[in-house]
């Protein structure tokens, strides 16, 4: 088969890596890719959101099979672009349809899902500019911290969480007022969640579920979760506090519900689902959903999978996904990213990267990166994932930060405590 990944990242650098794997592969396609995706497949140079030439592409490639990396082409509705177009519809996209994808691109639809198949998640209500007061009410009926969040996509800075009421209600009127702009026209305010943070990964035909392995990310720039939110400096998987009793939970309340939701519904969804789930005293509830796989869970995920994953994709697309089995690794994956110095601020690019070679027993996943005169340059914020596989969660890590040593670019960072919250 002939496969497209769309996206540019150290999550498509990764299912680039595991799609080579595959006996059903032929040709492999990424657009746009980076450094890394092109040792693996060709880098093609159109958009992930330009339906219209991807079409082309598709169609003069015997394209048979899109894989999606990120939320944008989703929410834009390229499952259905594909779907209904006469010439394109025999090419499967690996994604929810556009009404699917609304769970991560309307935090106000999302609830209203989560509310119709009673899955459990925060309290909250969704205001508009209309019922500001409404909204103030609410605030005050809720204890501090206060959760607003954007209805829409805010490239992961639509959520507020903030300490003193008279703040709570200045800053929904300012998201209101177009302070994320369109996205935030409608607001959700959440009653805030105490506890630990997971990311559980569930791919589904519509119909049928596999649960892959559970990740942890690591969000802010600093040590021990300090400072500004980024993409995601690191991940782990499996994580010990989801065991089996918190599993069967999320299986049951969660899992199972959602995919159910999403049939009765009549919701077309051949995709990822992914649950972000918050253990509050041993109850997980649902914080967010999205559509993709997470970035960089992936990089931590997708190595512990063993069955071939373009079959399982090809599963998806007959809605035959029950018939397969999902087979993992039982050891343990750590991901450390590797960033430019000022990221998530301003940074530098274009600096030559040196040492990956140098790396013998991690992977090296890349994500801000790109060839220039046949050397690898940081072309991003994110700039590599370093995963490593260990029996136990402290040896990934160890043998991730001992790679992570060989490899140098000027003014580089990473955090040196991915897991710290999760040592027994
Ligand atoms: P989201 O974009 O919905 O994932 O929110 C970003 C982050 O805000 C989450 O990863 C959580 O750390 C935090 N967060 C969101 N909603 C809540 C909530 N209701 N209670 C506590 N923390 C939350
Ligand atoms: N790592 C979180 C995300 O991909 O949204």
């Amino acid at each position: 088969m002939n496969v497209l990944i769309l996206g540019s990242g150290g999550r498509e650098h990764a299912f680039a890596w595991r799609m080579r794997s595959s006996k059903f592969l032929n040709n492999l396609f990424i657009a746009p890719g980076n450094a890394g995706t092109a040792l693996l497949g060709v880098n093609v140079p159109i958009s992930p959101t330009d339906f219209q030439a991807l079409k082309l592409f598709c169609l003069e490639n015997d394209v048979d099979m899109i894989v999606v990396g990120p939320e944008i082409p989703l929410v834009k509705g390229i499952y259905d672009f594909f779907r209904d177009d006469e010439d394109a519809c025999h090419i499967a996209v690996i994604g929810p349809s556009q009404r699917g994808a609304q769970l991560e691109g309307s935090k106000d639809f999302a609830k209203e899902f989560m509310s119709r198949h009673n899955i459990p998640t925060a309290q909250y209500k969704t205001i508009k500019l209309g019922n500001i007061e409404e909204g103030n009410r609410f605030l005050e009926s809720l204890q501090p911290p206060y959760v607003l969040k954007a209805d829409g996509l805010a490239a992961g800075k639509g959520v507020l969480i903030l300490n003193d009421i008279n703040e709570a209600k200045r800053l929904l009127w300012e998201m209101l007022n177009g302070m994320f702009g369109e996205s935030s026209n409608k607001v959700v305010i959440e009653e805030f969640l105490q506890g630990i943070e997971c990311s559980v990964f569930v791919l589904t035909d519509g119909k049928s579920y596999k649960i892959l392995p559970v990740a942890k990310d690591y969000k802010r720039i600093g040590e021990s979760d300090t400072g500004l939110n980024t993409g995601g400096m690191g991940a782990v998987s499996p994580v010990l506090f989801a065991d089996e009793a918190f599993m069967q939970k999320v299986e049951q309340e969660i899992v199972v519900p959602t995919v159910k939701g999403i049939e009765k519904e009549n919701i077309d969804y051949k995709g990822f689902i992914f649950l972000g789930l918050i253990n509050v005293g041993g109850e997980p509830k649902v914080i967010e959903y999205n559509v993709r796989m997470g970035d960089p869970e992936t990089e931590a995920v997708l190595p512990l999978i063993k069955s071939d994953i373009l079959d399982l994709f090809v599963s998806v697309f007959t809605e035959t996904l029950d018939t397969k089995p999902l087979e993992t690794d039982n050891r343990f994956a750590a991901t450390v990213m590797m960033v430019s110095g000022g990221y998530p601020g301003d940074y530098e690019k274009g600096k030559p990267i040196s040492g990956i070679n140098e790396v013998k027993d991690s992977i090296v996943f890349h994500a801000g990166t790109k060839l220039e005169n046949n050397s690898v340059v940081t072309a991003g914020g994110r700039v590599l994932a370093v995963t490593s596989y260990g029996k136990t969660m402290d040896e990934a890590l160890e043998n991730s930060y001992k790679n992570i040593g060989k490899i140098s670019f000027e003014n580089s960072y990473y955090r040196t405590d991915i897991g710290f919250d999760l040592k027994q």
